[in-house]
């Protein structure tokens, strides 16, 4: 939830270290702070608010030739983000940076006030800081000292340290949360993912739980919880640092939309082959698409509604019943589990702890189980026993969108081979689909991102409003939901999604004069009933816009604004009206000047509970 760095080399470690921190914000925004050795000894600087708001602090601060230290970018979870709570914290002979959480730490806490020691900070990080120092004193070795400490925390952790006396090593451990090392020809790096360090190596070593590694200038060492020295596998990151860049863009977001059409294209054609769903690089055996009893479709946020799709088109296409369930409650309601059941668990970042939760309740109980996953080597990714990688490439925007996309691609794909299978979709109807999903990322998707006129102009109408509402019948409804959860997150307008037959029921009473509805009708199935219920809503005052078909001549005629897609087949249009529905959210959230790729209260991967 948090983004940590360190470095030991021959460039200036506080200048490598704010830069890293910029790439790694997305993990948390709320306060930043480095450690680094100077010529005067360690300095410490912290600040509440942006890594901008370091740098600048930075700058007035006398760094002169530092090569060593660690940095931090947080997400608030013990104590408000401030500074005195902004990592790194520590002692006179340790300073520490922190990204999990330390459940024990009143416990541990209470013992070392026994000990004569005292707390700045809310935060359960300066007590697993001072606990290392207890032990430093206690064993007058580091690395032995790190590992008696981590011995009694509970929670996750990846630490970055370092110690006054030793100017130019970092220490690392980690438990249940990501820590990289990245190896470069003038220093080595720590860092939670790669993009900290992507600029000067594409080279790292993943850490390992209950490992301890010593970075230095020149050389990195990796030692096992008993202190044997460990080889590591070194391993070559696949974006460059222009994936991680905007690229001229005015926002990650936005850059991420426009990559829509060539991801959906490079993952269609990594789970196809001849035009027909192929997953045998990841299953060999189709065994494992037979005899399903119920498919559970696990995830959290954004990723969650990407299988409520999926589970529209496992249903229509294979006739297996699905359910969706979000992570957070799937882990605690005792599942029901059988047999013959599939769970299929979706992640873009592949590190949300209540996924990760499932993930391992689901492996304890040997159900079969399927991880669609866009980071690669991601804990989901390596606790799975099967994966399919969407390959969106990283994603940077707190907002997810594009991987998003391909991962309702990817549910599309899943739903058109487990028809195979049951025999409910022969083979050319899913090579007439396979075919058409070309044309769909090719054309459609490209021309709804070449002419975004009437989506900026009912976004600038929208963002007036305090409370939208969006409907939709069938996939329309799943595909609502998201559009909903995408304005809430970076307009911050009051938004709700409900299925258009349901708004009667109650939520219709809210709809005031000039009340922006905005209906989702993709679904020619559908078209009548949408239309009743937009005269619904603009009988009672609502503005309502409309993202539908070209086709759908009763729906424009009922809208006050209608943003239209190409008549695809039916289930492809959602992937189309996906980009149109994000570049609403996008625009309106402009509109109103918000910070869009880092809204406020978020981060991107949410690593705990
Ligand atoms: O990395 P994950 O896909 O597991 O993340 C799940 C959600 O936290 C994520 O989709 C979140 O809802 C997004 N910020 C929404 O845009």
């Amino acid at each position: 939830m948090c983004g940590i760095i360190g470095y030991s080399g021959t460039g200036n470690a506080d200048e490598l270290i704010i830069e890293g921190l910029h790439a790694l914000e997305y993990r948390g925004y709320d306060s930043a702070g480095m450690t680094v050795f100077t010529k005067n000894g360690l300095k410490t600087i912290k600040t509440k608010g942006r890594v901008g708001d370091l740098e600048s602090k930075a700058k007035t601060m006398f760094l002169e030739n530092s090569h060593c230290g660690i940095g931090h970018t947080r997400w608030a979870t013990h104590g408000k983000p401030s500074e005195s709570n902004a990592h790194p914290h520590g002692t006179d002979n340790i300073m520490l940076v922190h990204n999990g959480i330390i459940e024990n730490y009143k416990e541990i806490a209470e013992e070392l006030r026994k000990k004569g020691y005292g707390f700045a900070s809310e935060t359960d990080t300066e007590v697993a800081a001072k606990l290392i120092d207890l032990k430093l004193k206690e064993t007058g070795e580091k690395l032995s000292a790190i590992r008696e400490a981590v011995k009694i925390l509970q929670g996750s952790y990846a630490f970055g340290i370092v110690f006054r006396d030793e100017t130019d090593v970092v220490y690392a451990v980690k438990k249940d949360s990501p820590l990289l090392i990245g190896i470069g020809s003038d220093g080595n790096f720590i860092a939670s993912d790669v993009s900290a360090f992507l600029k000067y190596t594409k080279s790292y070593i993943r850490l390992g739980d209950g490992e301890t590694a010593v970075i230095k200038q020149d050389k990195t060492e990796v030692f096992d919880l008993d202190g044997n020295s460990v080889e590591k596998q070194v391993e070559t990151a696949l974006w460059n640092s222009s994936a991680v860049s905007k690229s001229g863009f005015r926002h990650f977001m936005l850059k991420e939309i426009f990559e829509e059409p060539e991801i959906l294209i490079k993952t269609l054609d990594s789970i196809t082959k001849d035009f027909h769903p192929d997953f045998s690089a990841t299953i060999p055996d189709d065994k494992f698409f037979e005899n399903i009893g119920t498919i559970h479709i696990i995830a959290c946020g954004t990723a969650m509604h990407a299988g409520l799709l999926g589970k529209y088109y496992i249903e229509k296409f294979a006739r297996i019943p699905v359910a969706v369930e979000v992570a957070s409650e799937f882990r605690y309601n005792d599942p029901v589990l059988r047999e013959n059941d599939m769970v299929v668990i979706i992640s873009q970042s592949g590190e949300t702890a209540d996924s990760l939760a499932a993930l391992r309740l689901v492996n304890e109980k040997n159900i079969r189980t399927l991880s669609i996953v866009n980071t690669y080597g991601s804990t989901i990714a390596r606790e799975s026993k099967h994966v399919i990688y969407t390959l969106a490439g990283p994603e940077i925007a707190v907002a997810s969108t594009k991987a998003f996309s391909v991962q309702v691609l990817v549910m599309l794909i899943l739903a058109m081979k487990l028809g195979e299978i049951q025999g409910e979709m022969t083979k050319d109807e899913s090579t007439e689909l396979c075919e058409s999903l070309k044309e769909v990322a090719a054309n459609s998707i490209h021309n709804v991102l070449c002419g975004t006129e009437t989506i900026e102009s009912a976004a600038e109408i929208t963002a007036k409003h305090n409370d939208v509402f969006f409907i939709g019948r069938g996939i329309d409804n799943y595909l609502g939901m998201e559009a909903s959860l995408k304005l809430k997150e970076i307009s911050y307008i009051h938004s709700e999604a409900y299925a258009a037959g349901e708004l009667k029921h109650g939520t219709i009473s809210l709809i005031e004069e000039g009340t922006p509805v905005i209906a989702i009708a993709t679904d020619e199935k559908y078209y009548e009933k949408m239309r009743n219920n937009i005269e619904e809503v603009r009988s009672r005052g609502a503005f309502v816009i409309s993202f539908c078909s070209e086709n759908a001549e009763i729906i424009k005629n009922s809208s006050n604004i209608a943003i239209t897609i190409p008549n695809d087949a039916d289930c492809l249009k959602p992937l189309t009206a996906a980009a149109s529905i994000q570049l609403f959210a996008y625009y309106t959230a402009l509109a109103l000047g918000r910070d869009i790729d880092k809204p406020r209260n978020l981060a991107k991967s949410v690593t705990v509970e």
